[in-house]
């Protein structure tokens, strides 16, 4: 089979690393890709939502399935362009239709999906330019803290929660009035802060049948004690101790059959992962958000642990066999650590030097997979953020975020920062 996969980040690296290593893969092509895909496949300079020139290299290259990495294309449609044209449509599309990645994409779409399939999440209560009086009106009464969300996609910085009552007003004004986010802040859900501990699950469905692939807990503030700004993720560890069969089960029945019910009963097509972003509040899951694509970091320590083959499960998901699929995962713990550029998640430098590559002492344990990088000439440079995410198992979570530690100490860019607690609460 010959593979496109649209993306360029760890999670791309991440899942081209174990592609390859699939005998359904005859030729990986990754869109646009980064230095560390080009290890396993060929980069192509072809942008994630450019679907015309996607259409030409797919017919020129005899592809036969799509995966998409980010949410944005999904989003755009990816999948329907493809089902709707001729020359395509026999493309397996690893990903969900343009309506049912609204589950990702519009916040007051997924929590009304919610409410009409009874999967617990927070409650809430949206507002636009049209109801803002009422709206400010509702936050100057809200209980503390306030969490303020913009509807649509907003590069992972839409979420505000807000502790007193004219940050929350300014907050609100600034998303529907002054537009922040363009369209996706016209219109904002006001929820209920929900306090506990979070956790990922992930589950690749074809609409109708499920498999969960794994979980993880993400670290997603700047600094060493889950202090200062989010991120896109600073690192991540699977399996995550508290996640027991008790707590499991309560996720499956609760949350992900009703939501997989839910898609079948509303023909919302969907071949591809769900990203449940859970929170656990006295034992209890709820949903803080869909997403409709794998995580990043997550899949750098979820992708690693899953035993099964991929593509094979690409393909079941594609021919109705998902549901006979076995799912093994490795037994040891994993942790994944991200090296991130000096100034991120604010501004930060690109082009920088990476160096370390050529001696460094690996062992077996340990996978480095790049994130914001890019080769020139014979150099790697950063080109992103977040620029390396290492992967390592060991017996304990202390010892796997050790050895990752390892190889990043070993490796150097001008303002390179990474934090040297991830699975602290673990140890
Ligand atoms: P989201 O983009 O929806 O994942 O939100 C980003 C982050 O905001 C989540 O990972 C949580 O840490 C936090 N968050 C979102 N919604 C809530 C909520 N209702 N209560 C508490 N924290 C929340
Ligand atoms: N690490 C969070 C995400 O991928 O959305």
């Amino acid at each position: 089979m010959n593979i496109l996969l649209l993306g360029s980040g760890g999670r791309e690296h991440a899942l081209s690393w174990k592609m390859a290593k699939s005998h359904h893969c005859d030729k990986l092509f990754i869109a646009p890709g980064n230095a560390g895909t080009a290890q396993f496949g060929t980069n192509v300079s072809i942008g994630i939502n450019d679907f015309n020139a996607q259409k030409k290299f797919c017919i020129d290259n005899k592809i036969n399935m799509l995966v998409v990495g980010p949410e944005e294309p999904l989003v755009n449609g990816a999948f329907d362009y493809f089902k709707n044209d001729e020359a395509l449509k026999n493309i397996i599309v690893v990903g969900p239709s343009k309506e049912a990645a609204q589950l990702e994409g519009s916040k007051s779409f997924s929590k009304k999906f919610m409410q009409r399939h009874k999967i617990p999440t927070a409650g809430y209560t949206e507002f636009t330019k049209e109801n803002f009086e009422n709206g400010k009106k509702y936050l100057a009464q809200h209980s503390l803290p306030i969490v303020l969300k913009a509807d649509g996609l907003a590069a992972g910085k839409g979420v505000v929660i807000c502790n007193d009552h004219n940050e929350a007003l300014q907050v609100f004004e600034e998303m529907i009035i002054n537009k922040q986010f363009g369209d996706a802040s016209t219109k904002v859900v006001v929820e209920e802060f929900l306090d506990g501990i979070e956790v990922s699950v992930f589950v690749l469905t074809d609409g109708k049948d499920y498999q969960i692939i794994g979980h993880a807990k993400d670290y997603k503030r700047i600094g060493e004690g889950d202090i200062g700004p989010n991120t896109g993720g600073m690192g991540c560890v699977s399996p995550v101790p508290f996640v027991d069969d008790v707590f499991m089960q309560k996720v499956e029945e609760r949350i992900i059959k009703p939501t997989v019910a839910g898609l079948q009963k509303e023909n919302l097509v969907y071949n591809g992962f769900i990203f449940f972003g859970l929170i656990k509040v006295n034992d209890e899951p709820l949903v803080i958000e869909y997403n409709c694509r794998m995580g990043d970091p997550e899949t750098e320590v979820v992708i690693p642990r899953l035993q099964t083959d991929l593509v094979s499960l690409f393909a079941a998901m594609d021919n109705g066999t998902l549901i006979d699929a076995n799912i093994y995962f490795d037994e040891k713990k994993y942790a994944t650590v991200v090296a991130v550029s000096g100034g991120y998640p604010s501004d930060y430098k690109k082009n920088l030097k990476i160096s370390g590559f050529e001696n460094l002492k690996m062992n077996n344990d340990s996978i480095i997979f790049h994130a914001g990088t890019k080769q020139v000439d014979d150099d790697i440079v950063t080109n992103g953020g977040r620029v390396l995410a290492v992967t390592s198992f060991a017996e304990t979570i202390a010892d796997a975020a050790n050895k990752s530690k390892k190889i990043l100490e070993q490796i150097h860019f001008d303002g390179m920062y990474f934090r040297k607690d991830i699975g602290y609460e673990f140890e």
